[in-house]
């Protein structure tokens, strides 16, 4: 199974969400059976590590980001990948745009697999607010890894 989380510039919110998704995963020792990764649909910021908030935040619960570095979405994406998971409604678009019927992978928002009433991530380069991102990731996560395993029986 590989899931692609996916914002825009991929150095605030789908980097922490690949980070805190990969921790949970190795956390239920299924590293080997679940590859997670992350990218942007905009290439500003390729090659670059993430936001220094979205590494603050990591490091405060003890998450690692070590070599993490920026990528843009490419259409092979849709074929190398089982999900992509996007932020926020406008990178929802963005993946359907680049996806036709020959391609296997399913995608959905994040905020489908929470119980909340929110629909996009808010974007910390925008609100600052890296803490509340964090939780709403967390939650959401958790939601999603449940959805995985329990298909995946
Ligand atoms: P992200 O946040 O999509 O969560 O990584 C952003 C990062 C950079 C920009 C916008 C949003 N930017 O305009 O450079």
């Amino acid at each position: 199974m590989k899931v692609l989380f996916v914002c825009l510039g991929n150095i605030c919110r789908s980097p922490m969400a690949e980070a805190i998704f990969k921790n949970m995963v190795a956390e239920k020792g299924l590293s080997r059976d679940i590859f997670v990764s992350s990218c942007g649909t905009a290439g500003y910021h390729i090659g670059k590590p993430p936001h220094d908030g979205t590494r603050d935040i990591l490091k405060s619960h003890g998450i690692s980001h070590d070599g993490m570095q920026a990528s843009k979405l490419e259409k092979r994406h849709l074929k190398e990948y089982d999900a992509l998971i996007a932020m926020d409604e406008a990178n929802f678009a963005d993946i359907m745009r680049l996806k036709d019927d020959s391609d296997t992978a399913w995608v959905r928002l994040l905020s489908d697999f929470s119980k909340g009433d929110w629909v996009s991530v808010p974007d910390p380069w925008y609100t600052g607010d890296f803490e509340q991102t964090y939780a709403l990731l967390t939650e959401s996560c958790e939601m999603l890894l449940k959805y995985i395993m329990e298909k995946s029986e």
